[in-house]
């Protein structure tokens, strides 16, 4: 039986997946090798897909990280540490990137912890984090900001620069991604990745969330405008009631009748962003915050 000539053709053509996309520029983990994130919301686990987006209060406190060692051969042929890095590059603002990185978290000798039952193992840290969890806390006047999160092998020959030591509250802007990976020895391929967007713009309640590509209730729902990164562009569309709003979590109640649609495009979409329902679950109060000014600190 001979081979079906578009079976090779559509090898030849399917796009080498990364995470994040390869638009961002900076280090992709390969193969789709996705790192499992969860964040507590109330009590339930909200597990991060790519390019999710959400409002602060999700991602408020520190999330357990994963990687699954049954998915990927990369991951489970190797039994050392690894290096857990989280980064912002959209600070302060996505179109004006003037404190790229902010470093969120910076975590070495994580040590795998028994395979849980969906094949993940939990990333475990042995040692007290070089910089502790920071919550994403991006400009209230900013569109969404991403966040990254990277797992880098530990390799033995592993040694953490002199000028990567001792972080505050204060000096985690600018941190070269570029430098700590080369000067310590990480190298610039990480084990795996995943990356997701928060925004703290007025309109958006602090608990929404909304698959990739998706919008905010009564907002604009920007997220990346400007500046490097995948132009999502969020198409609004409506549908039937109820058909695709879907409740997460908590007993918050959901705008009757509407659910929204959108598309991820451009190359993001190659990296599995996918279309998806909005998930929101509104806090009516939040609607009647109106504040104008943003904390100078805030990022
Ligand atoms: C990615 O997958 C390809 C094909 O399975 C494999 O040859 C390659 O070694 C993988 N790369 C990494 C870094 O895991
Ligand atoms: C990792 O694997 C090597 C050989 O494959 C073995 O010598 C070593 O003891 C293992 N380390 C751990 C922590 O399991
Ligand atoms: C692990 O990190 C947490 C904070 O992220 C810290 O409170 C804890 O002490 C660390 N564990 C060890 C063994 O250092
Ligand atoms: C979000 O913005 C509000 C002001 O609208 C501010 O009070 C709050 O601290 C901000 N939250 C975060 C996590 O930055
Ligand atoms: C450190 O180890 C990694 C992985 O084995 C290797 O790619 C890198 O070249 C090594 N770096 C040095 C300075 O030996
Ligand atoms: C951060 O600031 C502290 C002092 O507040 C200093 O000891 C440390 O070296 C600084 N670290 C970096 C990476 O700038
Ligand atoms: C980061 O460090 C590299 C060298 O490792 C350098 O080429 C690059 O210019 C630095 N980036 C910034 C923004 O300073
Ligand atoms: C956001 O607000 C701050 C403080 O009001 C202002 O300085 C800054 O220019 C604004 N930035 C944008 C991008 O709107």
């Amino acid at each position: 039986m001979r081979c079906h000539p578009a079976v090779p053709l559509f090898f030849a053509i399917s796009p080498a997946l990364a995470i994040p996309p390869p638009d961002f520029g900076f280090p992709e983990a390969p193969n789709d090798t996705a790192l499992s994130i969860t964040y507590q919301n109330n009590g339930n686990p909200v597990v991060v897909t790519e390019a999710e987006l959400f409002g602060v209060e999700i991602t408020s406190k520190e999330p357990t990280v994963a990687v699954e060692t049954s998915r990927f051969q990369s991951i489970f042929s190797y039994n050392g540490s690894y290096v857990l890095l989280m980064v912002d590059p959209d600070a302060r603002y996505p179109q004006d990137p003037t404190a790229r990185f902010l470093l969120h978290w910076l975590q070495t000798d994580m040590t795998l912890g028994p395979q849980a039952a969906d094949g993940t193992s939990q990333l475990i840290n042995s040692t007290e984090p070089r910089a502790p969890y920071r919550n994403p806390s991006p400009p209230t006047n900013s569109s969404a900001h991403r966040y990254i999160f990277y797992a880098f092998f530990q390799h033995e020959n592993f040694t953490l620069p002199s000028a990567f030591e001792g972080y505050s509250a204060t000096n985690r802007t600018n941190f070269n991604l570029t430098m700590f990976l080369d000067e310590s020895n990480l190298g610039r391929t990480p084990a795996a990745a995943m990356y997701f967007f928060v925004s703290n713009q007025t309109q958006v309640p602090q608990d929404f969330t909304a698959a990739a590509g998706g919008t905010y209730p009564g907002g604009n729902g920007d997220m990346i405008t400007a500046g490097p990164g995948p132009s999502i562009t969020p198409a609004t569309t409506l549908a039937t009631a109820g058909a695709s709003t879907t409740a997460t979590g908590s007993s918050s109640s959901i705008p009757s009748g509407v659910s929204e649609t959108a598309t991820a495009t451009g190359s993001a979409s190659l990296a599995s962003a996918t279309n998806g329902a909005v998930h929101t679950k509104v806090r009516p109060g939040v609607f009647l915050l109106a504040c104008f000014m943003a904390l100078p600190n805030a990022l």
